[in-house]
């Protein structure tokens, strides 16, 4: 176990760099727990005006998902490492993401980096995942939304995905619903504001400031 117990921790750790802080500093922004939802996180980014630097926390997020599964995915076997690895260190990388130890535990909500880990597990699961997102965010311009609707599916997507629903790892499925039920948990504040009507809309900064 002690190969899986280390990928694990490396994958919290990478999960831990918050981007949209460290790209924000980069790009000489405000940091984006000032501002907007206070949020560390690209959407909010987004609401600093700077399309690049939103962009650049979206990528570097969602790399830090994707690249510890598929670091096990291909060179785990060597190790004795499977899926149940595969699953750890993405959720293990997402809690990263919520949870930072390099920032007193104060984290973003986990969107572009559960992503990535949804592209590393599978990348037909990644691609259903993000044209879920893309629907419901095209329609209803709330990325909070779109992000909480594609993470239930998530788990469902896998499970009638290019595997049979019966021989489809439990470890990976598990993985997935927490992530899942973590992230809405992580939005609560946009769900009470989706309720009042008061949730910002995508694109909508520019003309009410905030
Ligand atoms: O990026 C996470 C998104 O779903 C919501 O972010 O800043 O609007 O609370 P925010």
């Amino acid at each position: 176990y002690a190969y899986s117990i280390a990928a694990t921790l490396l994958a919290y750790l990478l999960g831990s760099l918050s981007f949209a802080v460290i790209v924000s500093k980069v790009f000489g922004l405000n940091d984006p727990r000032s501002y907007g939802s206070k949020n560390p996180g690209a959407t909010n980014v987004l609401r600093s005006g700077n399309k690049a630097a939103a962009v650049a926390t979206l990528l570097l997020d969602g790399l830090k998902g994707w690249l510890p599964v598929v670091m096990v995915k291909w060179f785990g076997g060597d190790y004795g490492l499977g899926d149940g690895t595969v699953a750890a260190v993405g959720l293990a990388a997402f809690i990263g993401h919520l949870y930072p130890v390099f920032f007193q535990f104060k984290g973003g909500k986990g969107v572009a980096t559960a992503a990535g880990v949804l592209l590393g597990i599978s990348w037909v699961l990644g691609v259903a995942t993000l044209a879920t997102f893309g629907i419901v965010v095209f329609f209803s311009r709330y990325v909070s939304l779109a992000s909480m609707a594609a993470a239930v599916f998530a788990p469902f997507f896998y499970l009638l995905g290019d595997r049979a629903a019966w021989n489809v790892d439990k470890s990976i499925v598990l993985a997935l619903v927490a992530i899942s039920a973590l992230l809405v948990y992580r939005h609560r504040e946009n769900i009470n504001k989706l309720l009042k009507g008061t949730e910002s809309k995508l694109g909508a900064s520019k003309k009410a400031g905030k």
